[in-house]
């Protein structure tokens, strides 16, 4: 048996930043992690953070390797009929920025961040449930190693990704899902292959979409739409490049560099909300609470957000006795979450292809169309870049 203030079930970014940000603020904390250390910090997954995160990771001392090795991009191309058109966001912003930089190096320095704590953080936990979260005393029950454990904490946060237990665990009628899948994923590959742009290039074509990104100076990341249920397997490496080259190859000869495939998988694509955010004492954030079509790369930066504003809110309540702002945790998160929402899946209807036949002709034009007065006005162009650099964090960044 172990008594803590806050019970974080999942060891991602959510429930690693987390930790530490309640760790500043003097409020300890157990961290529960299904998977193991390798797993978590090898899985390939997100790569663009926002200012408003790179402002936060700088206030509470986790910027510095992300600054040595992060790739600061200050516009981005969007692709079709051959041309690629630059979006000049740090004109467009008034000086903001993106940065490129590997979800898996981020979760290395949290890791090692909250490692330098001495703070409790079990990896391979099993059979993990939760307790009485409606009540002051919540449990987390769980196996490791072999023995049974339960922890007795005031809060749970439930910061287990979109697959985890804290969602299901809340009653159905305490909880509004708002859901859409879409008619297609992304095949996406890492690739030994220096980036043959500076910036990132989105990509419409009849054949679908495709994403140009990167992770390094010398590793290439690419996507392709295909289908949700692609089989990889059917996708040897000569066929990825062959349909890369097709889809991202530009009138004025360029194109990405070809290199050996390092890694590649299958993403569905989804937006989903749930409503609200907490339940008694368990909050969710993150993926636990809401899942973006990767179009936008808002999925990580938003769990950054969350874990923002829930870290206040508990600091708060421990400083002087009000749960205020964990009463207003749900809104305040919500209207970013939507706004996210909104953003991700406009990025997302404009640039993948819903039908391919005849039957989707009228759309294909009518997308043409919004891609031409997207890269011609400024209003538009405007628009584009404040949602992607996003939202500050911070009051007053
Ligand atoms: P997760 O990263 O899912 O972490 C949850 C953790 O909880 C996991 O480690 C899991 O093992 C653990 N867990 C689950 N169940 C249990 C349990 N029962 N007990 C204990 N632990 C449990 N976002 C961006 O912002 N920018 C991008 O460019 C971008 N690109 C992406 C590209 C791809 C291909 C994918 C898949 C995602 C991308 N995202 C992007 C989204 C981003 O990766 C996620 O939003 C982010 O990982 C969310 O973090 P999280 O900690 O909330 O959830
Ligand atoms: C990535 O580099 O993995 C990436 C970049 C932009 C996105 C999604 C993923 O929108």
């Amino acid at each position: 048996m172990m008594k803590t203030q806050v019970g974080i079930v999942g060891g991602g970014p959510s429930g690693l930043l987390l930790a530490h940000l309640l760790h500043l603020e003097g409020v300890d904390s157990v961290v529960l992690e299904a998977r193991s250390e390798e797993y978590v910090i090898d899985r390939v997954r997100a790569g663009v953070l926002e200012q408003g995160s790179v402002d936060l990771l700088d206030s509470v001392g986790l910027g510095a390797r992300m600054h040595r090795e992060g790739l600061v991009h200050h516009g981005v191309h969007i692709g079709f009929g051959g041309t690629r058109h630059r979006i000049d966001m740090h004109e467009l912003t008034g000086g903001r920025a993106i940065t490129v930089y590997g979800q898996n190096e981020l979760q290395k320095d949290l890791n090692q961040a909250r490692r330098a704590t001495g703070r409790p953080l079990y990896y391979e936990v099993e059979q993990l449930a939760l307790h009485e979260f409606e009540s002051a005393a919540p449990q987390i029950r769980f196996r490791h190693a072999g023995s049974e454990h339960e922890i007795q904490c005031d809060f749970i946060a439930g910061c287990d990704g979109f697959h985890g237990i804290s969602r299901p665990a809340l009653p159905k009628s305490a909880v509004r899902c708002f859901e859409r899948e879409y008619p297609f994923g992304w095949l996406g590959i890492l690739a030994e292959a220096s980036p043959a742009s500076e910036e990132l290039v989105y990509t419409w074509t009849e054949r679908g979409f495709a994403l140009f990104s990167m992770r390094s100076p010398r590793v290439t990341r690419l996507y392709l739409q295909c289908a949700p249920d692609e089989d990889i397997h059917a996708w040897p490496d000569d066929r990825i490049w062959e349909e890369l080259l097709k889809r991202l190859s530009t009138a004025d000869g360029w194109r990405p560099n070809v290199g050996p495939i390092l890694q590649k998988g299958v993403t569905g694509m989804r937006s989903f909300v749930a409503e609200p955010m907490q339940f008694g004492r368990l909050f969710l954030a993150g993926d636990a609470a809401h899942i973006v079509p990767p179009t936008g790369a808002k999925g990580l930066n938003l769990a950054a957000a969350d874990v923002y504003t829930l870290s206040r809110a508990v600091a708060l309540y421990y400083r002087t006795g009000s749960d205020r702002l964990l009463q207003e945790y749900s809104s305040t998160s919500l209207r970013r979450v939507w706004r996210a929402q909104r953003f991700s899946w406009w990025m997302t209807s404009m640039l993948h292809v819903f039908r391919f036949g005849d039957d989707g002709a009228f759309d294909r034009r009518r997308q043409l169309a919004e891609l031409d007065y997207l890269t011609s006005s400024r209003a538009a162009m405007t628009s584009l870049a404040e949602n992607y650099v996003g939202f500050p964090i911070l009051p007053g960044t």
